[in-house]
């Protein structure tokens, strides 16, 4: 794939910056075109996202994310977690993936994909698209999807349940509402007024517009109650829980109390919060390409931008206000 002739033609675009940074300090600059190693696959990047997980990689915070991507400066200059895209050139190592697929990965920890290729390792978590989806819904399907796996899976959440699910316009609590209808659970869920339409067409049971109504004051209760957008906490949503119900939430708290409340949920009888660990993308990855194989996940997208845009996309998902997912698209 890589053009022949001069060394510009070498080069591609790409998001840069060599300390953690604000989005204006962010760069499009031109750099080399990576080469694959014995492992690797170069992956003409067709989509990415700006997400939650880019907001801590480029801004090093918490704090806590240093210890994985650079603990004085990021370890990667060029940004992006996610990407879709068609394989372009492979190394001697790599028999599972042909030139001319369609792939998509990711890895909350960075993969250098805001940039026209990328080099990825197929021990990563790297897949084959579903042969029925683009590459902006490919892109979309994984940050946030991985987050509302790993939170739900050690739930347990059967058929049948009722779930709360607070954020439903978030790329997390989206992705964990079609997770839960497609597990027959009854789910309620919140949102902005504008949004009500969009997400009841997901197909939940019930949906709450939270500008007009508090969700902490329902008189109902249910099994779990998923604050996807990390607005809560579990003693304003206690009087929700069924008396074994369980909280979790997608932050920290506002005095970090979740993880520790976790950690005393053995000691505690009742109601009690769970604050899940993602581990695997291999694991999440399979399950949301399973889903989407069978029709029964589909990102919400909202807006796009081009790389050249890119800080403007990043100012964006950092204001706290997209919905499900922010697209970077290439020509
Ligand atoms: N623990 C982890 O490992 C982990 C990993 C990734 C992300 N996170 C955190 O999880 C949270 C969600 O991430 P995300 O990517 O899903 O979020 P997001 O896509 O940035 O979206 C937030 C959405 O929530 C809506 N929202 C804001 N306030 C709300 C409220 N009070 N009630 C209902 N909806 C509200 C916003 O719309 P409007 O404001 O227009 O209503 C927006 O659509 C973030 O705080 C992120 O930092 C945690």
């Amino acid at each position: 794939m890589k053009p022949a002739g001069s060394d510009e033609q070498h080069l591609m675009k790409a998001a840069i910056r060599y300390r953690y940074c604000s989005p204006d300090q962010l760069r499009v600059a031109a750099i080399p075109v990576p080469v694959p190693a014995h492992d690797e696959i170069l992956v003409k990047v067709k989509a990415t996202t700006v997400n939650r997980s880019d907001c801590g990689v480029l801004t090093g915070k918490p704090w806590a994310i240093r210890c994985f991507i650079g603990l004085f400066k990021p370890y990667r200059p060029v940004t992006g977690t996610d990407f879709a895209g068609i394989v372009v050139e492979k190394g001697a190592g790599v028999h599972n993936f042909n030139v001319g697929d369609n792939v998509y990965g990711f890895f909350d920890q960075g993969l250098s994909s805001h940039a026209e290729y990328v080099a990825v390792s197929v021990k990563q978590a790297v897949l084959k698209m579903p042969g029925h989806i683009n590459f902006e819904q490919a892109a979309a399907s994984l940050e946030g999807a991985h987050y509302a796996f790993y939170f739900l899976d050690p739930l347990k959440v059967k058929a049948g349940d009722k779930v709360l699910i607070n954020g439903g316009t978030g790329a997390i609590g989206n992705a964990a509402l079609q997770f839960l209808k497609h597990l027959k659970v009854q789910v309620t869920v919140t949102c902005e007024t504008a949004y009500t339409a969009v997400l009841q067409s997901l197909g939940p049971d019930r949906v709450i517009d939270y500008q007009n109504e508090d969700f902490t004051k329902l008189n109902e209760q249910f099994d779990y109650v998923f604050d996807a957008v990390g607005k809560s906490t579990f003693a304003q949503c206690k009087p929700l829980l069924k008396p074994k119900g369980i909280y979790v939430s997608s932050e920290l708290g506002p005095n970090w109390q979740n993880p520790l409340l976790a950690l005393l949920a053995p000691f505690m009888p009742g109601k009690k919060v769970k604050f899940p660990l993602p581990y695997s993308i291999h694991r999440s990855m399979q399950f949301i390409d399973g889903l989407i194989l069978k029709g029964e996940f589909t990102p919400l997208i909202d807006r796009r931008y081009s790389l050249a845009e890119i800080a403007d996309a990043y100012t964006y998902v950092m204001s706290g206000q997209k919905k499900g997912n922010v697209v970077l698209t290439f020509d």
